[in-house]
């Protein structure tokens, strides 16, 4: 059976230069695998996926199957690391239309506490005031503001929808076991709940309840989703310094030592936007501290090609791509013969339309290489609940390596704080006093 592969061929780092980090990642992995590193508190994560048993598996999709017969949509409420993942493998592996199509037997996923945009969320509690709803509160601390502010929002509209029993059955929470606001909340009111582990960080949280419940609601095969994940560990475990996560680690810390200070995550399938997403948070809080950190943007291509291709092909020359493909589509559809060929377009007649998105594939990584930009690229066999799981695996491991190689404790986010503390201080939260004079004092 095939796996995911890495293609390092087209970015001018040899396989001597990679020989030349073993050494290094050995030790990296060590620590990770022995917990002797920086961040060594947060190291759940790195054998989570062989430690996922069936019986939580089975008491995940029990409480799945309950939010899918009760409700037709179900509001996913989390920020950063207790939204993306889920958002990530649901939009991956979900029709383009989702929203679109009424003969459905999921529920309609949507999110909340994301964001605190006010026409968001008026729009979506007017969406649900004539719905049947369901919400998954998920917050790790159980005090972040977003989610915090929309569960207030929406639990209020599910209390003057139904009863307290009903409402007490349309929702869960995903949070600390013991700590935080909404654990006191839940534990109050006897809210089913899920606990995440006090050693995974939040943007190493997908394979936790954090992600795994949203999933299995949007109908999504967790098991294949885990096993995919269990393998990849398994590979890395096995494959240690020679694995494929290790050599994605060399080549973006080589290109960073190289001064491509910048990586794009590059797809060719809209449905992999949110992955990009998940990456971006993954990499960017995990290595962006102590004044270091390769900056991880993404684009969708063939789209972003005719905004962003400029740039690329002929900016500064400080950046890499990492192109996440797949090497054969769910679905086909071949180009039709025209007799008139007004369009001109019958030399492509006969093909796959995924013939003609590998060929502006192919020529785009060629004139970026051409144009001094290294193209690493991550293949996934097929887009499935199997192999995203061992690229969500690889990606997490690699970026524990990547951290250590670059030095800083890829397991914590000091810089987070520092919008907090302002935000309160502005808005008078109690307790902060002492800033809000301070900051006022600014203005
Ligand atoms: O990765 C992280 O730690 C963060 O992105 C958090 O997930 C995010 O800030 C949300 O935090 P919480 O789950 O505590 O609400």
């Amino acid at each position: 059976m095939e796996n995911l592969r890495i293609d390092i061929s087209k970015t001018s780092v040899s396989q001597e230069v990679v020989n030349g980090y073993k050494s290094e990642m050995a030790s990296h992995l060590k620590a990770l695998y022995e917990k002797t590193g920086k961040g060594n508190d947060f190291l759940g994560w790195v054998n989570l996926p062989s430690s996922i048993n069936d019986a939580q598996l089975a008491d995940i999709e029990a409480t799945a199957k309950k939010l899918q017969d009760k409700a037709d949509i179900v509001v996913v409420i989390g920020i950063g690391g207790s939204y993306l993942g889920a958002r990530a493998v649901i939009d991956a592996l979900s029709n383009s239309f989702d929203h679109l199509i009424t003969d459905r037997k999921t529920p309609v996923v949507v999110y909340a506490g994301q964001n605190i945009g006010e026409d968001y969320t008026a729009e979506l509690l007017d969406l649900l005031k004539d719905k049947s709803f369901a919400l998954v509160s998920i917050s790790k601390s159980g005090t972040t503001t977003e989610p915090a502010l929309a569960f207030r929002l929406l639990r209020n509209l599910l209390v003057s929808k139904y009863s307290p029993k009903e409402v007490k059955e349309r929702i869960v929470a995903v949070t600390d076991g013991s700590k935080g606001a909404l654990r006191t909340l839940a534990d109050q009111e006897g809210y089913k709940t899920y606990v995440i582990p006090d050693d995974v960080g939040g943007r190493f949280s997908v394979l936790t309840p954090v992600g795994l419940l949203p999933i299995a609601i949007a109908g999504v095969d967790i098991r294949a989703l885990v096993k995919g994940a269990q393998d990849m560990e398994k590979i890395v475990a096995d494959e240690k310094e020679n694995s494929a996560a290790a050599t994605y680690a060399a080549v973006r810390n080589e290109l960073y030592r190289n001064g491509k200070g910048t990586e794009i995550l590059v797809n060719y399938q809209p449905k992999l936007h949110f992955v990009a997403e998940w990456w971006k948070q993954l990499y960017g809080e995990s290595e962006g501290k102590d004044g270091k950190g390769i900056f991880p943007a993404a684009v969708d291509f063939s789209t972003d090609l005719h905004s962003m291709g400029q740039w690329i092909q002929e900016g500064v020359r400080n950046i890499f791509e990492t192109i996440v493909t797949i090497k054969t589509p769910n679905r086909t559809v071949n180009v039709p013969t025209d007799e008139a060929n007004l369009d001109g377009l019958n030399f492509l007649a006969g093909k796959r339309v995924d013939e003609v998105n590998k060929m502006a594939e192919l020529g785009t990584l060629i004139a970026h290489v051409d144009g001094d930009v290294p193209n690493i690229k991550v293949e996934l066999p097929e887009l499935n609940a199997y192999y995203l799981g061992q690229m969500i695996y690889f990606f997490e491991i690699a970026c524990g390596i990547s951290g250590y190689l670059l030095e800083v404790n890829p397991f914590d986010q000091p810089g987070v704080e520092a919008y907090k503390k302002n935000m309160f201080a502005l808005l008078e939260k109690p307790g902060h006093e002492e800033d809000t004079k301070a900051i006022k004092a600014r203005l």
